[in-house]
C-alpha cells in the first residue's frame, strides 16, 4: 500500500468535525494533517499541511466559498456542509474540471439514506410498470430541535431526484422533536395500499462509515458529484 493520503478537517472543533477526526485518525489509508478551525485561514492551512484532500463540515452558507478556496488551493474536496445551491454546485462543476480536482458534495454520509433512495427511485420506476398510476408520494423527515434548516437538505434532495424521475410533487413534512437524531421516511401511497421506507439514525456514529467512503471516492473523482451512489458503485465493482 502506498503513502495514506493527507486529509484536513474543516469545522474540526464541531460535533460532526470531531466525529470525523476520530474515524480519519483510525483509518490506515488516512492521515489526518490538519484540525482547521474558524481561527485558521483555510488557503495558508491547507498549503501548510500541504493536505491532499479536505473534508468540510462547517455552517450552512459556507460550504460553497469553502468548497471554492480547496479546490483553488489544488485540493480534493468532501464537502458535507448543508445548504449548497443548484447554481453554487454548477460553479463548483466549472471549477472543479478547471483545477483538475474532484469536489463530492455529500447532503448526507449515511449509508443507508443513499440505500434508501436507490429504492425509492426503482419502486418509483416498478409502480407506472405494474400499472400503479397514479401514486403519490411523501416524505417525512424528523430531527432534533437544534437543527436549523427545515425541511432538510436531505428531504429536498430526495424529492428533488424522485420528481426527476417522474414523481408528482413530493410532498415533505417537518416535525423537530427531542429524542431524535436523524429519521427520514419515504412513502408510496396508492388505492388502499402504501409502501414506506423508514432510516433511521440513533447514533452520529452512523456518519463515520460514508465519511471514510467519501474520502476515498473523491481521490478518482473528476469533476462534481453529489451524493454516494457512485461511490457505492465503485464499491460493487471491485473485485
Ligand atoms: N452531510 C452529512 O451527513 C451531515 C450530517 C450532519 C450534519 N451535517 C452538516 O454539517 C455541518 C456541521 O454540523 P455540526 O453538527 O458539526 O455543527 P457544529 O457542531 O455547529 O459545528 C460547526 C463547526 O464549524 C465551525 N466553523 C464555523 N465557521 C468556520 C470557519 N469559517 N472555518 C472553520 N470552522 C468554522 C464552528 O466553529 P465555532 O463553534 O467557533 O462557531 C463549529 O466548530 C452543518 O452544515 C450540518 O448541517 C451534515
Amino acid at each position: 500500500m502506498g503513502n495514506p493520503t493527507r486529509v484536513a478537517v474543516v469545522g474540526s472543533n464541531g460535533r460532526m468535525g470531531q466525529l470525523a477526526c476520530d474515524w480519519i485518525v483510525k483509518a490506515v489509508d488516512l492521515e489526518l494533517v490538519a484540525r482547521i478551525t474558524r481561527d485558521d485561514d483555510l488557503g495558508t492551512s491547507l498549503a501548510s499541511s500541504q493536505s491532499e484532500v479536505a473534508l468540510d463540515l462547517t455552517v450552512a452558507g459556507l460550504g460553497a466559498t469553502h468548497a471554492r478556496t480547496i479546490l483553488e488551493c489544488g485540493v480534493r474536496a468532501v464537502i458535507g456542509t448543508s445548504g449548497l445551491h443548484q447554481a453554487e454546485l454548477q460553479e463548483l462543476q466549472g471549477l472543479a474540471k478547471q483545477t483538475q480536482r474532484g469536489c463530492l458534495v455529500v447532503p448526507n454520509f449515511c449509508l443507508g439514506i443513499t440505500i434508501q433512495q436507490i429504492c425509492a427511485r426503482l419502486a418509483m420506476r416498478f409502480c407506472p410498470a405494474s400499472g400503479i398510476d397514479p401514486v403519490q408520494v411523501s416524505i417525512l423527515e424528523e430531527h432534533h430541535p437544534q437543527k436549523v434548516d427545515s425541511p432538510s437538505g436531505t428531504s429536498l434532495w430526495t424529492a428533488a431526484l424522485l420528481e426527476a424521475d417522474g414523481a408528482g410533487p413530493v410532498s415533505i413534512g417537518s416535525e423537530r422533536r427531542e429524542g431524535v437524531l436523524a429519521n427520514q421516511t419515504v412513502t408510496f401511497a396508492w388505492g388502499h395500499e402504501s409502501l414506506g421506507l423508514a432510516h433511521r439514525v440513533t447514533n452520529r456514529e452512523a456518519f463515520g462509515p460514508g465519511i471514510l467512503l467519501a474520502l476515498q471516492h473523491v481521490q478518482i473523482l473528476e469533476g462534481l458529484e453529489v451524493g454516494l451512489e457512485s461511490a457505492f458503485g465503485a464499491l460493487l465493482t471491485e473485485d
